[in-house]
């Protein structure tokens, strides 16, 4: 046995103990004829004392210690001197006089210090990643990870779900991304699709009558990366069986109350129920489908009061089908020219032509590029809707409500952010509903489904299918967390009728809907449950949990912004052997260049 004690074990209660502890070297100090060593494992740090009276030839061995050996110590609990013990340390009052001491390893100096949390060029940390995880940063988020997929097995466990693993060898899934592609060796000019989630195979469940089934999934998309996507991620899936929305936003919303009171007990939910908002109410106050409930500056239209305000640019917004909307950013009525030309820089990166605003810094005070237009009637009514008061600056964006809920719902975070807004202890959650049950896609002329392909109108709205899809409603739900949306589900359609309906309604051709999901297509005619399912993306949580920037900081081995593995080196060119089993030819576009 290497060791009888962990280094995050030992309490005043062992004092006198003879103990072995085995672990890293975590920081070293010289005083003279004594030797402190932090010996540092997964569970904690204990302090270890070389000293030359007792133990000379423990003393003279740690002298050769550098930091990240590893090493072995055989020595005596005791209670540190009053006055040196370290509150900061869960073994803070004892610690180990050393009587021997072995080395297991030396290390070489590693490329950045482990026992200090500093800023670390990402590219390092990737390609070190073993040594990164070594720091207490992320050695908290693996064990937040851990907790958080033990805490969803066991509650889910409890209520009779099966946890069944899904094939990650494939065929292509209706997410909608880009496939990762496997070649077969077998099937020569034959390729199986990496799942983009379990979807078809856990409606398959259900039909195969499994009724409650979840499972924590890896999924696989080829799409463009930013801070809460990764190629590869996981998700909790989850299904079930004879369920309307309710029951399964009623199953997620209690699993999540529970887990953040188990693990991030210092946390604050903002309201429980989770509030729950149409997709249109999400855009209309907050210019996005994923709003940040944690702080106000809500959108407010004021197209209404503009239709001939006498303001061109806002008249011609108007009258090409625009709106005009605004945010009062309280408080801020004294920013200067340079600090609103800061802000319209920023809404002009997504699409608007400009910002214009109303600064009131004091009672009586109007700064503006288009007030003098505006009557008296006209700016009363304004301020009113607005509800301004002096000290506040009103922003407004005229232009198609696409662009004005983007640049206006970006320019929200960006202010809650400059102005420290948010309060990080604080989990706002809440439900979207009510999404629109199909998009029309401008570049293809022809409706997209809003989730995906399997989700189900809402019953009363099946009529308007036929009439004006536009208008119908999906079966859907989104779980919105802060900034993030974390989860996405719907009751699924279970009738092949309406299913091939659906194949229509969007394009897709009976053919190649069957030739894509066709064994879906089969399986609902054998007496297919009502179903539906969840499934929430266990990497942006546990972003969210840890009060992480992205998700590369929750997973072990991610891969960076460009999809790679810089440690292992992945993805790279394989044997010219391998491509000749596989019947592969590769053929480089002539702006990359062989490596
Ligand atoms: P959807 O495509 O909405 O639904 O995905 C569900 C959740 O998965 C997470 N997620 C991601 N996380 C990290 N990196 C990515 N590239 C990534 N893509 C998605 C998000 C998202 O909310 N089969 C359906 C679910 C269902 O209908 O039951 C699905 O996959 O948190
Ligand atoms: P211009 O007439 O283009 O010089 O713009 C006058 C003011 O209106 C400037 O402060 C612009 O930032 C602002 N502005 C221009 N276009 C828009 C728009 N579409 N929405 C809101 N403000 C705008």
């Amino acid at each position: 046995m290497y060791k009888t004690h962990t280094c995050g074990e030992l309490r005043t209660e062992d004092v006198g103990k003879t103990v072995k502890l085995a672990g890293w070297v975590h920081r070293r100090r010289d005083h003279g004829g004594v030797t402190f060593i932090d010996l540092r494992d997964r569970f904690g740090i204990t302090q270890v004392v070389f000293d030359s009276q007792t133990a000379p030839q423990a003393h003279q061995a740690a002298d050769a210690l550098r930091m990240e050996w590893v090493i072995q110590v055989e020595g005596i609990v005791r209670k540190r001197p009053p006055g040196s013990e370290n509150p900061a340390l869960a073994t803070g009052e004892i610690e180990v006089a050393a009587q021997e001491l072995r080395v297991l390893n030396s290390a070489k100096t590693p490329p950045f210090l482990i026992y200090k949390d500093e800023e670390i060029d990402e590219h390092t940390r990737l390609k070190y990643r073993y040594l990164d995880l070594r720091r207490e940063r992320m050695r908290r988020n693996l064990e937040l990870r851990h907790r958080v997929v033990k805490f969803i097995r066991d509650y889910l466990d409890e209520r009779g779900f099966w946890e069944i693993e899904t094939p990650i060898l494939f065929k292509t899934t209706p997410e909608g991304a880009r496939n990762y592609l496997v070649p077969s060796r077998l099937h020569p000019g034959e390729f199986y699709a990496l799942p983009q989630s379990p979807q078809q195979l856990k409606q398959l469940l259900m039909v195969a009558g499994v009724e409650r089934y979840f499972q924590i999934a890896r999924c696989f998309r080829d799409e463009d990366q930013r801070g809460d996507r990764q190629p590869e991620f996981t998700q909790l899936d989850i299904e079930m069986s004879f369920v309307d929305r309710e029951d399964v936003m009623q199953l997620v919303e209690d699993l999540f109350t529970k887990l953040v009171a188990a693990v991030v007990p210092e946390k604050r939910i903002l309201a429980s129920p989770f509030p729950r908002l149409s997709y249109r109410e999400a855009l209309e106050r907050f210019g996005k489908d994923n709003p940040d409930l944690r702080y106000g500056l809500e959108l407010v239209n004021v197209t209404d009061l503009m239709h001939n305000c006498g303001f061109a640019v806002f008249e011609q917004a108007i009258r090409s089908g625009g709106s005009v909307r605004g945010i009062n950013v309280k408080g801020c009525g004294e920013y200067s020219r340079k600090q609103i030309d800061e802000l319209t820089e920023f809404v002009k990166q997504f699409g608007a032509k400009g910002l214009a605003y109303i600064a009131l810094p004091h009672e009586g005070e109007v700064r503006s590029t288009f007030a003098k237009f505006l009557s008296p009637e006209v700016q009363a009514a304004l301020f009113e809707r607005m509800r301004a008061e002096a000290g506040d600056l009103l922003v407004f964006i005229a232009d198609k409500d696409k662009i004005v809920f983007e640049a206006l719902g970006r320019l929200r975070v960006h202010l809650a952010e400059k102005l420290g807004l948010i309060d990080e202890n604080v989990l706002a959650f809440c439900w979207i509903i009510d999404f629109p049950f199909v998009v029309w896609n401008e570049e293809e002329q022809r409706w997209d489904p809003s989730h995906h392909l399997f989700t189900a109108p809402m019953p009363e709205d099946i009529p308007l299918l036929d009439t004006d899809p536009g208008r119908a409603r999906g079966q859907q739900y989104d779980l919105v967390l802060n900034n993030y949306e974390i989860g996405g589900g719907s009751i699924r359609i279970h009738d092949r009728a309406l299913q091939e309906k659906v194949f229509k309604l969007i394009g897709l051709d009976l053919e190649v809907a069957r030739e894509r999901f066709g064994h879906m297509l089969e399986a609902f005619e054998y007496g297919t449950p009502p179903h539906g399912g969840i499934a929430p993306g266990i990497d942006r949580i546990c972003m969210i949990l840890a009060g992480e920037p992205n998700i590369r900081e929750v997973i072990a081995f991610p891969k960076n912004q460009a999809a790679r593995d810089v440690m292992a080196g992945a993805p790279s060119p394989v044997e010219p052997k391998q491509l000749e089993e596989l019947h592969i030819r590769v053929e480089l576009p002539a702006t990359v260049q062989k490596s």
